[in-house]
Protein backbone atom coordinates (compact mmCIF):
# COMPACT_ATOMS: atom_id res chain seq x y z
CA UNK A 1 0.00 0.00 0.00
CA UNK A 2 1.32 3.13 -0.94
CA UNK A 3 1.06 6.67 1.70
CA UNK A 4 -1.38 8.13 -0.82
CA UNK A 5 -3.79 4.69 -0.68
CA UNK A 6 -3.39 4.61 3.01
CA UNK A 7 -4.72 8.06 3.81
CA UNK A 8 -7.88 7.41 2.02
CA UNK A 9 -8.05 4.67 4.92
CA UNK A 10 -10.08 5.75 8.25
CA UNK A 11 -9.96 2.96 10.65
CA UNK A 12 -12.52 2.83 13.91
CA UNK A 13 -10.96 1.42 16.88
CA UNK A 14 -13.63 -0.05 19.66
CA UNK A 15 -12.12 -0.59 22.51
CA UNK A 16 -13.14 0.24 26.42
CA UNK A 17 -9.82 -0.03 27.81
CA UNK A 18 -8.03 4.11 27.10
CA UNK A 19 -4.50 2.71 27.56
CA UNK A 20 -5.08 -0.15 23.97
CA UNK A 21 -6.83 2.80 22.44
CA UNK A 22 -4.15 5.52 23.02
CA UNK A 23 -1.69 2.73 22.02
CA UNK A 24 -3.83 1.50 18.75
CA UNK A 25 -4.16 5.43 17.85
CA UNK A 26 -0.47 6.77 18.29
CA UNK A 27 0.87 3.45 15.65
CA UNK A 28 -2.00 3.95 13.06
CA UNK A 29 -2.25 7.98 13.11
CA UNK A 30 2.34 7.54 12.73
CA UNK A 31 1.39 5.44 9.86
CA UNK A 32 -0.55 7.74 8.23
CA UNK A 33 -4.50 6.61 8.41
CA UNK A 34 -6.82 8.27 9.40
CA UNK A 35 -8.29 7.47 12.88
CA UNK A 36 -11.95 7.19 14.59
CA UNK A 37 -12.22 5.71 18.20
CA UNK A 38 -15.04 4.59 20.54
CA UNK A 39 -15.53 3.05 24.12
CA UNK A 40 -17.92 0.78 23.71
CA UNK A 41 -20.27 -0.94 20.80
CA UNK A 42 -23.46 0.95 20.96
CA UNK A 43 -21.52 4.75 20.50
CA UNK A 44 -19.53 2.51 17.72
CA UNK A 45 -22.61 1.40 15.50
CA UNK A 46 -23.88 4.92 15.98
CA UNK A 47 -20.19 6.49 14.46
CA UNK A 48 -20.59 4.09 12.04
CA UNK A 49 -23.98 4.88 10.72
CA UNK A 50 -22.91 8.59 10.08
CA UNK A 51 -19.35 7.80 9.09
CA UNK A 52 -18.56 4.63 6.96
CA UNK A 53 -15.41 3.21 8.08
CA UNK A 54 -13.12 1.20 5.74
CA UNK A 55 -11.92 -1.16 8.56
CA UNK A 56 -12.96 -1.53 11.82
CA UNK A 57 -10.88 -3.09 14.66
CA UNK A 58 -13.16 -4.30 17.71
CA UNK A 59 -12.37 -5.70 21.24
CA UNK A 60 -14.34 -8.97 22.05
CA UNK A 61 -15.14 -8.14 25.91
CA UNK A 62 -16.66 -5.04 27.06
CA UNK A 63 -19.34 -3.82 29.03
CA UNK A 64 -22.66 -3.02 27.53
CA UNK A 65 -23.01 -5.33 24.05
CA UNK A 66 -19.32 -7.30 23.85
CA UNK A 67 -17.48 -7.21 20.40
CA UNK A 68 -19.54 -10.37 18.76
CA UNK A 69 -23.07 -8.83 19.44
CA UNK A 70 -21.86 -5.41 17.85
CA UNK A 71 -20.19 -7.21 14.60
CA UNK A 72 -23.59 -9.14 14.45
CA UNK A 73 -25.62 -6.33 14.23
CA UNK A 74 -23.22 -4.54 11.96
CA UNK A 75 -23.11 -7.74 9.38
CA UNK A 76 -26.89 -7.46 9.63
CA UNK A 77 -27.20 -4.05 8.20
CA UNK A 78 -27.07 -3.69 4.92
CA UNK A 79 -24.97 -0.68 4.40
CA UNK A 80 -22.50 -1.37 7.13
CA UNK A 81 -22.24 -5.68 6.30
CA UNK A 82 -18.97 -4.98 3.95
CA UNK A 83 -16.76 -3.42 6.43
CA UNK A 84 -14.18 -5.64 7.27
CA UNK A 85 -14.08 -6.32 11.22
CA UNK A 86 -10.59 -7.71 13.24
CA UNK A 87 -11.63 -8.84 16.50
CA UNK A 88 -9.09 -8.02 19.44
CA UNK A 89 -8.26 -10.31 22.28
CA UNK A 90 -5.95 -10.48 25.11
CA UNK A 91 -3.95 -13.78 25.06
CA UNK A 92 -5.33 -13.92 28.92
CA UNK A 93 -9.20 -13.62 27.85
CA UNK A 94 -10.66 -17.25 26.70
CA UNK A 95 -12.41 -16.35 23.60
CA UNK A 96 -14.37 -18.41 21.29
CA UNK A 97 -11.97 -17.05 18.09
CA UNK A 98 -14.89 -19.23 15.70
CA UNK A 99 -17.70 -17.42 17.31
CA UNK A 100 -16.28 -14.42 16.02
CA UNK A 101 -15.81 -15.59 12.49
CA UNK A 102 -19.04 -16.77 12.55
CA UNK A 103 -20.33 -13.42 12.83
CA UNK A 104 -18.26 -12.11 10.08
CA UNK A 105 -15.41 -10.89 11.34
CA UNK A 106 -12.32 -11.71 9.23
CA UNK A 107 -9.09 -11.66 11.22
CA UNK A 108 -8.39 -11.48 15.12
CA UNK A 109 -5.23 -9.81 16.58
CA UNK A 110 -4.11 -10.16 19.88
CA UNK A 111 -2.99 -7.90 23.04
CA UNK A 112 -0.95 -6.90 23.85
CA UNK A 113 0.12 -5.43 20.27
CA UNK A 114 2.60 -6.87 18.00
CA UNK A 115 3.24 -3.52 16.06
CA UNK A 116 4.48 -4.75 12.45
CA UNK A 117 2.02 -7.74 13.36
CA UNK A 118 -0.84 -5.64 13.80
CA UNK A 119 -0.09 -3.30 11.02
CA UNK A 120 0.41 -5.91 8.42
CA UNK A 121 -2.76 -7.41 8.87
CA UNK A 122 -4.96 -4.19 8.52
CA UNK A 123 -2.85 -3.57 4.97
CA UNK A 124 -3.49 -7.47 4.05
CA UNK A 125 -7.29 -6.39 4.95
CA UNK A 126 -7.04 -3.56 3.40
CA UNK A 127 -5.86 -4.57 0.02
CA UNK A 128 -8.75 -7.44 -0.16
CA UNK A 129 -11.16 -5.54 0.38
CA UNK A 130 -9.74 -2.48 -2.30
CA UNK A 131 -9.92 -5.85 -4.59
CA UNK A 132 -13.26 -6.99 -3.98
CA UNK A 133 -14.76 -3.46 -4.28
CA UNK A 134 -13.04 -3.27 -7.25
CA UNK A 135 -14.16 -6.40 -8.61
CA UNK A 136 -17.64 -5.82 -7.41
CA UNK A 137 -17.35 -2.79 -9.79
CA UNK A 138 -16.18 -4.49 -12.55
CA UNK A 139 -18.78 -7.12 -12.21
CA UNK A 140 -21.57 -4.10 -12.33
CA UNK A 141 -20.11 -2.95 -15.54
CA UNK A 142 -20.14 -6.17 -17.20
CA UNK A 143 -23.40 -7.13 -16.22
CA UNK A 144 -24.57 -2.84 -17.52
CA UNK A 145 -22.47 -4.08 -20.89
CA UNK A 146 -24.27 -7.21 -21.10
CA UNK A 147 -27.29 -5.90 -20.65
CA UNK A 148 -26.73 -3.14 -23.30
CA UNK A 149 -25.46 -5.97 -25.86
CA UNK A 150 -28.72 -7.96 -24.94
CA UNK A 151 -30.94 -4.80 -26.05
CA UNK A 152 -28.74 -4.19 -28.60
CA UNK A 153 -29.15 -7.54 -29.98
CA UNK A 154 -32.80 -7.90 -29.42
CA UNK A 155 -32.73 -4.39 -31.44
CA UNK A 156 -30.77 -5.32 -34.48
CA UNK A 157 -33.07 -8.43 -34.46
CA UNK A 158 -35.88 -6.98 -34.53
CA UNK A 159 -34.55 -4.93 -37.22
CA UNK A 160 -33.18 -7.52 -39.21
CA UNK A 161 -36.72 -9.68 -39.35
CA UNK A 162 -38.46 -6.13 -40.17
CA UNK A 163 -35.60 -5.64 -43.30
CA UNK A 164 -36.37 -9.04 -44.05
CA UNK A 165 -40.08 -9.07 -44.27
CA UNK A 166 -40.17 -6.41 -45.86
CA UNK A 167 -37.60 -7.78 -48.89
CA UNK A 168 -40.20 -10.80 -49.17
CA UNK A 169 -43.01 -8.53 -49.54
CA UNK A 170 -41.17 -6.53 -51.86
CA UNK A 171 -40.09 -9.64 -54.08
CA UNK A 172 -43.70 -11.43 -53.94
CA UNK A 173 -45.31 -7.96 -55.05
CA UNK A 174 -42.99 -7.26 -57.53
CA UNK A 175 -43.58 -10.69 -58.94
CA UNK A 176 -47.32 -10.54 -58.27
CA UNK A 177 -47.33 -6.92 -60.18
CA UNK A 178 -45.75 -8.05 -63.07
CA UNK A 179 -48.03 -11.11 -63.86
CA UNK A 180 -51.15 -8.74 -62.48
CA UNK A 181 -50.08 -6.43 -65.97
CA UNK A 182 -51.37 -8.75 -68.34
CA UNK A 183 -54.99 -9.50 -67.65
CA UNK A 184 -55.62 -5.87 -66.20
CA UNK A 185 -54.60 -4.77 -69.63
CA UNK A 186 -57.09 -7.24 -71.32
CA UNK A 187 -60.24 -5.64 -68.70
CA UNK A 188 -59.34 -2.18 -69.61
CA UNK A 189 -59.12 -2.65 -73.56
CA UNK A 190 -62.57 -4.87 -73.29
CA UNK A 191 -63.85 -2.06 -71.35
CA UNK A 192 -63.58 0.04 -73.82
CA UNK A 193 -64.79 -1.62 -76.30
CA UNK A 194 -67.85 -1.90 -74.01
CA UNK A 195 -67.86 1.82 -73.68
CA UNK A 196 -67.82 2.11 -77.27
CA UNK A 197 -70.79 -0.14 -78.15
CA UNK A 198 -72.73 1.38 -75.39
CA UNK A 199 -72.27 4.84 -76.74
CA UNK A 200 -73.08 3.68 -79.72
CA UNK A 201 -76.26 2.41 -78.51
CA UNK A 202 -76.94 5.03 -75.99
CA UNK A 203 -77.37 2.16 -72.85
CA UNK A 204 -76.87 5.01 -69.99
CA UNK A 205 -76.45 2.06 -67.15
CA UNK A 206 -73.91 0.24 -69.29
CA UNK A 207 -71.73 3.19 -69.46
CA UNK A 208 -72.00 4.35 -66.24
CA UNK A 209 -71.10 1.20 -65.15
CA UNK A 210 -68.28 0.48 -67.42
CA UNK A 211 -66.70 3.67 -66.15
CA UNK A 212 -67.09 2.51 -62.70
CA UNK A 213 -65.38 -0.77 -63.57
CA UNK A 214 -62.78 1.07 -65.27
CA UNK A 215 -62.31 3.61 -63.00
CA UNK A 216 -61.28 0.78 -59.97
CA UNK A 217 -59.23 -0.88 -62.91
CA UNK A 218 -57.26 2.33 -63.73
CA UNK A 219 -56.93 2.65 -59.70
CA UNK A 220 -55.29 -0.68 -59.33
CA UNK A 221 -53.04 -0.08 -62.13
CA UNK A 222 -51.83 3.17 -60.35
CA UNK A 223 -51.12 1.27 -57.50
CA UNK A 224 -49.11 -1.48 -59.47
CA UNK A 225 -47.03 1.55 -61.30
CA UNK A 226 -46.32 2.67 -58.04
CA UNK A 227 -45.18 0.20 -56.62
CA UNK A 228 -43.22 -1.42 -59.42
CA UNK A 229 -40.06 0.24 -58.85
CA UNK A 230 -38.09 1.41 -61.99
CA UNK A 231 -34.24 -0.42 -62.12
CA UNK A 232 -31.30 1.28 -61.21
CA UNK A 233 -30.61 1.94 -64.40
CA UNK A 234 -33.78 3.55 -65.20
CA UNK A 235 -33.41 5.81 -62.22
CA UNK A 236 -30.16 7.09 -63.26
CA UNK A 237 -31.35 8.79 -66.54
CA UNK A 238 -34.00 10.25 -64.63
CA UNK A 239 -31.12 12.08 -62.24
CA UNK A 240 -31.01 15.47 -62.45
CA UNK A 241 -29.87 18.47 -60.19
CA UNK A 242 -32.10 19.73 -58.48
CA UNK A 243 -33.23 22.89 -56.13
CA UNK A 244 -35.52 21.51 -53.40
CA UNK A 245 -36.81 25.21 -52.67
CA UNK A 246 -38.18 25.86 -56.28
CA UNK A 247 -39.69 22.48 -56.74
CA UNK A 248 -41.47 23.03 -53.14
CA UNK A 249 -42.76 25.88 -54.71
CA UNK A 250 -43.98 24.71 -57.70
CA UNK A 251 -45.72 21.62 -55.65
CA UNK A 252 -47.49 24.14 -53.62
CA UNK A 253 -48.43 25.83 -56.37
CA UNK A 254 -50.51 22.99 -57.76
CA UNK A 255 -51.90 22.02 -53.87
CA UNK A 256 -52.75 25.38 -54.27
CA UNK A 257 -55.55 24.75 -57.11
CA UNK A 258 -57.27 22.74 -54.57
CA UNK A 259 -59.94 25.06 -52.90
CA UNK A 260 -59.64 23.42 -49.08
CA UNK A 261 -56.20 23.77 -49.36
CA UNK A 262 -56.09 27.25 -50.44
CA UNK A 263 -59.03 28.69 -48.41
CA UNK A 264 -59.41 26.50 -45.25
CA UNK A 265 -55.69 25.59 -44.06
CA UNK A 266 -53.46 28.30 -42.83
CA UNK A 267 -49.51 28.40 -44.57
CA UNK A 268 -46.25 28.52 -43.68
CA UNK A 269 -43.74 28.48 -45.81
CA UNK A 270 -39.67 29.00 -44.18
CA UNK A 271 -37.35 28.51 -46.85
CA UNK A 272 -33.74 28.75 -46.40
CA UNK A 273 -32.50 30.87 -49.92
CA UNK A 274 -28.64 29.26 -49.48
CA UNK A 275 -29.66 25.61 -49.90
CA UNK A 276 -27.73 24.28 -52.84
CA UNK A 277 -29.10 21.93 -55.55
CA UNK A 278 -28.24 18.31 -55.80
CA UNK A 279 -28.85 15.16 -57.78
CA UNK A 280 -32.15 13.58 -57.53
CA UNK A 281 -35.05 12.65 -59.43
CA UNK A 282 -37.64 15.46 -59.58
CA UNK A 283 -40.80 13.84 -60.13
CA UNK A 284 -39.76 11.27 -57.08
CA UNK A 285 -38.67 14.30 -55.22
CA UNK A 286 -42.55 15.70 -56.04
CA UNK A 287 -44.40 12.67 -55.40
CA UNK A 288 -43.11 12.47 -51.48
CA UNK A 289 -43.76 15.96 -50.55
CA UNK A 290 -46.94 15.15 -52.21
CA UNK A 291 -47.45 11.98 -50.15
CA UNK A 292 -46.70 14.02 -47.08
CA UNK A 293 -48.93 17.25 -47.59
CA UNK A 294 -51.95 14.95 -48.45
CA UNK A 295 -51.09 13.16 -44.89
CA UNK A 296 -50.86 16.69 -43.21
CA UNK A 297 -54.10 17.75 -45.08
CA UNK A 298 -55.76 14.46 -44.48
CA UNK A 299 -54.93 14.78 -40.86
CA UNK A 300 -55.97 17.66 -40.21
CA UNK A 301 -59.55 17.48 -41.56
CA UNK A 302 -61.49 17.23 -38.59
CA UNK A 303 -59.34 19.94 -36.59
CA UNK A 304 -60.36 23.26 -35.41
CA UNK A 305 -56.58 24.90 -35.69
CA UNK A 306 -55.27 23.96 -39.48
CA UNK A 307 -52.01 24.92 -39.88
CA UNK A 308 -49.32 23.42 -42.64
CA UNK A 309 -45.39 24.53 -42.00
CA UNK A 310 -42.78 23.52 -44.57
CA UNK A 311 -39.20 24.33 -44.04
CA UNK A 312 -36.45 23.62 -45.28
CA UNK A 313 -32.71 23.46 -44.29
CA UNK A 314 -29.13 22.37 -44.50
CA UNK A 315 -26.28 21.70 -42.89
CA UNK A 316 -23.18 20.49 -44.26
CA UNK A 317 -23.58 16.96 -45.12
CA UNK A 318 -27.65 17.01 -45.93
CA UNK A 319 -30.63 19.02 -47.08
CA UNK A 320 -34.15 18.99 -44.34
CA UNK A 321 -37.66 19.47 -45.37
CA UNK A 322 -39.99 19.44 -42.20
CA UNK A 323 -43.88 19.31 -42.87
CA UNK A 324 -45.31 19.89 -40.07
CA UNK A 325 -49.32 19.79 -39.47
CA UNK A 326 -51.39 20.59 -36.35
CA UNK A 327 -53.38 17.27 -37.07
CA UNK A 328 -54.80 14.57 -35.22
CA UNK A 329 -51.06 12.72 -34.46
CA UNK A 330 -50.14 9.71 -34.71
CA UNK A 331 -50.10 7.08 -31.14
CA UNK A 332 -47.20 5.72 -29.91
CA UNK A 333 -48.58 2.57 -30.66
CA UNK A 334 -49.00 3.08 -34.82
CA UNK A 335 -46.30 5.13 -34.99
CA UNK A 336 -44.36 2.19 -36.18
CA UNK A 337 -46.05 0.62 -38.58
CA UNK A 338 -46.99 4.09 -40.64
CA UNK A 339 -43.94 2.80 -43.00
CA UNK A 340 -45.46 -0.30 -43.41
CA UNK A 341 -47.12 -1.15 -46.57
CA UNK A 342 -50.76 -1.16 -47.51
CA UNK A 343 -50.65 -0.09 -43.05
CA UNK A 344 -53.79 3.28 -43.23
CA UNK A 345 -55.99 4.19 -40.76
CA UNK A 346 -58.22 6.33 -43.19
CA UNK A 347 -61.76 4.57 -44.35
CA UNK A 348 -61.04 3.23 -47.82
CA UNK A 349 -63.47 5.11 -49.93
CA UNK A 350 -64.63 3.97 -53.41
CA UNK A 351 -63.85 6.58 -56.12
CA UNK A 352 -66.47 8.72 -57.21
CA UNK A 353 -66.14 10.56 -60.30
CA UNK A 354 -68.47 12.78 -59.40
CA UNK A 355 -67.22 13.49 -56.01
CA UNK A 356 -63.57 12.84 -56.55
CA UNK A 357 -63.45 11.01 -53.32
CA UNK A 358 -60.32 8.80 -53.54
CA UNK A 359 -59.24 5.52 -52.13
CA UNK A 360 -56.23 5.39 -49.39
CA UNK A 361 -54.17 2.20 -49.79
CA UNK A 362 -51.48 2.48 -47.28
CA UNK A 363 -48.60 3.03 -49.91
CA UNK A 364 -48.13 6.65 -49.53
CA UNK A 365 -45.63 6.63 -46.82
CA UNK A 366 -43.81 3.30 -47.99
CA UNK A 367 -43.76 4.82 -51.39
CA UNK A 368 -41.62 7.54 -50.03
CA UNK A 369 -39.39 5.55 -48.65
CA UNK A 370 -38.94 3.05 -51.42
CA UNK A 371 -37.84 6.22 -53.53
CA UNK A 372 -35.81 8.00 -51.08
CA UNK A 373 -33.22 4.54 -50.36
CA UNK A 374 -31.54 5.10 -54.01
CA UNK A 375 -30.14 8.25 -52.59
CA UNK A 376 -29.44 7.25 -49.14
CA UNK A 377 -32.18 9.43 -47.63
CA UNK A 378 -34.61 8.88 -45.11
CA UNK A 379 -37.76 10.40 -43.30
CA UNK A 380 -37.83 10.73 -39.45
CA UNK A 381 -41.22 11.62 -37.88
CA UNK A 382 -42.02 13.39 -34.89
CA UNK A 383 -45.86 12.97 -33.72
CA UNK A 384 -48.40 13.71 -30.70
CA UNK A 385 -52.18 13.73 -30.53
CA UNK A 386 -51.65 17.51 -29.12
CA UNK A 387 -49.74 19.22 -31.04
CA UNK A 388 -49.74 17.02 -34.75
CA UNK A 389 -46.76 15.77 -36.35
CA UNK A 390 -43.47 16.79 -38.67
CA UNK A 391 -42.46 14.58 -40.84
CA UNK A 392 -38.55 15.33 -42.43
CA UNK A 393 -37.39 14.34 -45.42
CA UNK A 394 -33.70 13.81 -44.79
CA UNK A 395 -31.26 14.15 -48.59
CA UNK A 396 -27.84 13.46 -48.59
CA UNK A 397 -26.08 16.13 -50.52
CA UNK A 398 -23.41 13.79 -51.73
CA UNK A 399 -25.05 10.15 -53.02
CA UNK A 400 -22.04 7.56 -53.62
CA UNK A 401 -24.39 5.59 -55.49
CA UNK A 402 -25.51 8.25 -58.38
CA UNK A 403 -22.48 10.54 -58.87
CA UNK A 404 -23.40 13.29 -61.20
N1 LIG B 1 -49.36 13.73 -40.97
C1 LIG B 1 -49.98 12.67 -40.44
N2 LIG B 1 -50.77 12.82 -39.34
C2 LIG B 1 -51.41 11.76 -38.79
N3 LIG B 1 -51.31 10.50 -39.26
C3 LIG B 1 -50.56 10.29 -40.34
C4 LIG B 1 -49.84 11.35 -40.99
N4 LIG B 1 -49.16 10.83 -42.02
C5 LIG B 1 -49.42 9.50 -42.02
N5 LIG B 1 -50.26 9.17 -41.03
C6 LIG B 1 -50.77 7.83 -40.70
O1 LIG B 1 -50.00 6.88 -41.42
C7 LIG B 1 -50.85 6.07 -42.22
C8 LIG B 1 -50.11 5.65 -43.45
O2 LIG B 1 -49.86 6.76 -44.28
P1 LIG B 1 -49.66 6.53 -45.82
O3 LIG B 1 -49.45 7.84 -46.46
O4 LIG B 1 -48.64 5.48 -46.02
O5 LIG B 1 -51.05 5.90 -46.24
P2 LIG B 1 -52.47 6.60 -46.43
O6 LIG B 1 -52.31 8.09 -46.42
O7 LIG B 1 -53.38 6.01 -45.44
O8 LIG B 1 -52.86 6.10 -47.90
P3 LIG B 1 -52.20 6.58 -49.30
O9 LIG B 1 -51.04 7.48 -48.96
O10 LIG B 1 -51.77 5.33 -49.96
O11 LIG B 1 -53.27 7.31 -49.99
C9 LIG B 1 -52.07 6.92 -42.46
O12 LIG B 1 -53.20 6.15 -42.76
C10 LIG B 1 -52.20 7.66 -41.13
O13 LIG B 1 -52.81 6.83 -40.16
MG1 LIG C 1 -50.88 9.00 -47.60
Amino acid sequence: MTDKTIKKNIILIVDDNQNNLDVLFDLLKKSGFKVLVALNGESAIKQIERIHPTLILLDVMMPGIDGFETCRRLKTNPTTQDIPVIFMTALSETVNKVNGFQVGAVDYITKPFQYEEVLSRLKTHLTIRNLQNKLQEKNTELLQANDNLEKLVEQKTKQLIQQEKTAIIGRLTQGLFHNLRNPIQVILTTLSLIEIKAQETGDTVYLKNSEHISTAVNQINDIINTLMLKSRREQEEDLQLVNINELLRREIQLLEADFNFSNAIKKKYIFDDEIVSIPLIYCHISQIFHSLAENAIDAMSGGIVKELTIITRQDEQRIYIDVKDTGCGISPENLSKIFDPFYTTKLAKYEDMETGVTTRNGLGLYTCIELLKPFEGEITVTSDCENGSIFTVILPKNIKRFPL
